[in-house]
């Protein structure tokens, strides 16, 4: 049995790269496990600093998508960031043991920052977002974060975090984490170009009705070079296929329709059509459950509020720990 935090910016609702990516692996990790996942608002807030509706509102998309695809509340524990701010102090004293030149070399962070144009503009509490996920994890003891190959460099530095507080503290009180990746990690956007992005627009939500997602295939990017049924098309690069592999049961059935497409013959309209309907097979439940789970928000709320109550408890204890080790247990 392992301990295991992992959680999403409420920046949008969530959408099928986090499904593949995430979603599917907490439904089948919250049985055997004590799982912990973090609705991270304060996060969210580094690079949104002047748009807190934005991150209000997304926080009960985000808690309803979880009820969605079968997240149980009662197996796994789901918080809010800002409303355990023992978090916060954990990071303040973590971030005394991380330079600002192993921050700035970070993989995820310096593609981050470039990606959202920041030079002279990156705000202080975006640089360090990875030292308050370190404190996000380690609050809870957590041994294993099922995360997306992006967040990969973000464990490693909590990892450092973690030897570095028990060397320079003389201590075991902080529990080094593992990344578990999931088999599907990275599912490219409707366009064709790089992972999904909300900003990007070339997203298929986990709430889009079904005429959405008919039509966001219907646009969906394919090979440019499969002009006429009768061309051979081709299969890498083309996110249809890349879906097809993400979603259909049938490996063989899938098989065969890629060699088919190869060799010319069969038009993307015929694939499109498919894909279409394993999606929504796939997502027809998921959205039921969640206009389900919407009509009663006080309960998605009393939810939110006992989980994090519960969360609050478990990282009290570690602070308590962790001022011990640091000589800060004063009376
Ligand atoms: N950075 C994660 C994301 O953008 C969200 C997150 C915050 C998280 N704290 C975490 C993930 C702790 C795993 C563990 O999706």
């Amino acid at each position: 049995m392992s301990t295991i935090l992992t959680g999403d910016r409420p920046t949008g609702p969530l959408h099928l790269g986090h499904y593949v990516g995430s979603l599917k692996q907490r439904v089948k990790l919250q049985s055997d496990n004590e799982q912990f996942i973090i609705i991270a608002d304060q996060q969210a807030l580094t690079d949104n600093a002047t748009n807190p509706g934005k991150v209000r509102a997304n926080i009960t998309e985000v808690a309803l998508d979880y009820l969605a695809v079968g997240i149980d509340p009662t197996k796994s524990t789901i918080f809010i960031q800002s409303l355990v701010p023992e978090l916060s102090e954990l990071m303040m004293y973590y971030l005394n043991l991380v330079t600002v030149a192993r921050l700035q070399r970070n993989p995820t962070v310096k593609d981050e920052i470039k990606q959202r144009g920041f030079t002279d503009s990156l705000p202080a509490g975006f640089l360090v977002y990875p030292v308050s996920q370190a404190a996000d994890i380690t609050a809870f003891k957590a041994d294993l974060v099922p995360v997306g190959e992006d967040q990969v460099p973000v464990i490693e530095q909590t990892i450092e975090i973690v030897r570095r507080f028990n060397t320079v503290y003389h201590t075991e009180v902080l529990v080094e984490p593992k990344a578990l990746l999931s088999k599907v990690s990275r599912l490219p956007g409707t366009d064709g170009q790089g992972k999904m992005s909300k900003s990007v627009g070339n997203v298929i939500s986990l709430k889009d009705s079904a005429d959405e997602i008919r039509n966001k295939v219907k646009n969906m990017y394919t090979d440019p070079g499969h002009l006429r049924v009768e061309d051979p098309g081709k299969v890498e690069g083309n996110p249809v296929f890349a879906y097809l592999d993400a979603f259909d049961p049938d490996e063989q059935g899938l098989a065969e329709l890629k060699e088919q497409y190869q060799a010319g013959g069969l038009g993307d309209t015929k694939v499109k059509e498919r894909l279409v309907e394993i999606l929504l097979a796939e997502l027809d439940p998921i959205r039921k459950r969640r206009e389900a789970a919407a009509q009663d928000m006080a309960a998605v709320n009393q939810m939110l509020q006992d989980g994090t109550v519960k969360a609050r408890a478990v990282a009290g204890a570690t602070l308590t720990q962790v001022r011990a080790a640091m000589q800060l247990d004063y009376f």
